[in-house]
Parts: structure tokens; C-alpha cells; sequence
């Protein structure tokens, strides 16, 4: 049995394997039977709705634990929450605001704990991404996506995702929303097509993805205002979006504020495959979540 704390955690061939899994009846029934819980510190959509039919799927019973219901570190450790969870679930996820308390609730026990999202990174999100990119260029190795907006979460899942499965990123953020020296010197030990830089336009030029996510994550409302400011420009508009490659499609995480991080007309358009990469979600959770049982 294996964690999912972080996507650098796999190595390709990990990553392909779940990729793998992902696919219809791929994946088997290794919950049968069995318990997954699921703990959010943070409201969610896809991420809970995503991992409980993945969970269903796989033969198991998901139950979805809300903060107020459990006190991570208020009520009780997060080591504690974590030791309770594992007496009756053969796996636990957790969406937390501070990376650490993932990593103190699975050092606590043996049952796999997969990240839904820590204020370092979204696995199974990154994991949906390609098999989004894949299920739309196939294998195709000249494939270059452009990610424009904060170097969050998402992004730093999706660059090492992106690597690791043979894709080349190119990442352009606001100087003082950019990738740390230290993320990229990690970022160096997948391969060398990562790129990051302050202008738009350079990466998107050509590109065959273009992704963006929210300019300011949750836990972050209280700069709202001042990073609407920092990120004017870093748009994705119909203007930029037609400087990609004419077969390019637009991703997004999603939620998407349309008029802030992406224009409607491109979340909207005919090149966007939000929708698609949203119900891979599912298949991604799937996919690794039978992966993590197996290991
Ligand atoms: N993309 C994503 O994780 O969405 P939710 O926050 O709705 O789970
Ligand atoms: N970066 C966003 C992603 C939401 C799925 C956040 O952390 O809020």
C-alpha cells in the first residue's frame, strides 16, 4: 500500500500505471467491501463527488467527514483523526490547508492517505490533466502545454505530472507569483522540458494546452484584491488563446472566474475541455486510488 501525498512521489512508470487504470473496468473492485473516508478542510465539487463514486466503483463505501465534524488539531491531532479513521477505512484522503498535517496524519498510520489538495499540490487533479491531454493528442511526443497564472498548487502537480509523462511545460506567472529557485531545481529531476518565465505570450506561442487556474486559492481571500492587481495581463482571453496552435484546447481546474483568470468566451469555446477533464476526475481517482490498494 502506498501514499499519494504529492505527484513526485511517483516515477513515470507509476504515473503510467495509474494512467492505465484509469480506463473503464481497469481498475477492478479492491475496496470491495471496505471503507474510504474522506476529510475536507476546504469546500469542494469535484474533488468529494469525483472520490466518492471512485470509491463506489472500486467496491466501497465512501464517507465524506466535514471539518466541523472532526476538529483536525482543534478537537483532536491530526494524528489522532487520522489513527480513528484507519480502525474502520482501508483508505483515508484528506484536502487540508497546511501540507504538513498530511504528512503528520499519514506517518500516524498504515492505511494509504492520498492528497485531495494541500496548499503544496493536487495530485489527482494533475493525474485527470494528462489523462486529459492524452485522451485528446494521444501519444503524441511533440506536445508542449503553457500553464499562465500563479504558481500554486496546481500548477506544481501539474509540471511534474507533465514531465514525468513525457510532455514539455512551460509556465508563466507574475514575478512575485513565480515558481521558488527550490521548486525548480525539483522540477529539474523530471527532465528538462520546464520552462518559466513572466510573459504570456512566450508560452503560450504554438503551444497545444493552455491552462490556467484562480489567482487567488482558498485560504488566500484575504488578497483577493491585491492579486487581481498583480495578475492583470495574465488573462487567458480569445486574443492570447489564438496565439496557441490551431488545435490547442483550454483546461482549467476548475472553479473558473470568468473575466478574472479566463474570458468566457475561451472557458466556453469550442477548444475548451473543462468538462471533460472535470468527469476525468473521476477516473483519475479511480485509477489511483486502486493503484495506492495494490502497492
Ligand atoms: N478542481 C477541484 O479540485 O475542484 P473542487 O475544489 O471543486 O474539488
Ligand atoms: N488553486 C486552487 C485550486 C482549487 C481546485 C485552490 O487551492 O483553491
Amino acid at each position: 500500500m502506498s501514499d499519494l501525498l504529492d505527484i513526485d512521489d511517483l516515477s513515470a512508470e507509476d504515473l503510467a500505471e495509474i494512467l492505465k487504470r484509469c480506463a473503464p473496468g481497469a481498475a477492478g473492485r479492491p475496496l470491495a467491501g471496505q471503507g474510504a473516508a474522506l476529510v475536507f478542510e476546504k469546500p469542494s465539487a469535484r474533488t468529494r463527488n469525483s472520490m466518492e463514486m471512485a470509491v463506489v466503483q472500486l467496491g466501497g463505501h465512501p464517507v465524506t467527514i466535514r471539518p466541523d465534524e472532526i476538529g483536525i488539531d482543534t478537537r483532536e491531532s491530526a494524528e489522532d483523526v487520522a489513527r480513528t479513521l484507519a480502525c474502520y477505512h482501508a483508505v483515508i484522503g484528506a484536502r487540508v490547508f497546511d501540507h504538513e498535517v498530511l504528512s503528520r496524519m499519514a506517518t500516524a498510520v498504515d492505511v494509504p492517505v492520498v492528497n485531495m489538495l494541500s496548499d503544496r499540490s493536487h495530485p489527482l487533479q494533475a493525474i485527470a490533466d494528462v489523462l486529459t491531454i492524452r485522451g485528446e493528442f494521444g501519444t503524441r511526443d511533440d506536445v508542449t502545454v503553457a500553464y499562465v497564472g500563479d504558481a500554486n498548487n496546481v500548477a506544481r502537480s501539474l509540471v511534474v505530472a507533465c514531465l514525468l509523462n513525457g510532455l514539455a511545460i512551460r509556465v508563466a506567472s507574475p514575478e512575485d507569483f513565480a515558481f521558488t529557485s527550490e521548486d525548480q531545481a525539483r522540477f529539474a529531476a523530471f527532465g528538462s522540458g520546464f520552462s518559466c518565465g513572466s510573459d504570456p505570450r512566450a508560452a503560450v506561442n504554438e503551444v497545444q494546452v493552455v491552462y490556467t487556474d484562480v489567482w487567488t486559492s482558498m485560504g488566500q481571500e484575504q488578497e483577493a484584491r491585491a492579486r487581481r492587481e498583480a495578475f492583470r495581463g495574465f488573462g487567458v482571453d480569445q486574443t492570447l488563446f489564438s496565439t496557441a496552435a490551431s488545435d490547442a484546447i483550454f483546461l482549467h481546474c476548475l472553479p473558473a472566474h470568468r473575466g478574472e483568470e479566463v474570458a468566457a468566451d475561451v472557458v466556453d469555446g469550442p477548444a475548451s475541455r473543462v468538462w471533460q477533464q472535470a468527469e476525468n476526475r473521476m477516473h483519475a481517482a479511480r485509477g489511483a486510488l486502486s493503484w495506492m490498494v495494490d502497492q
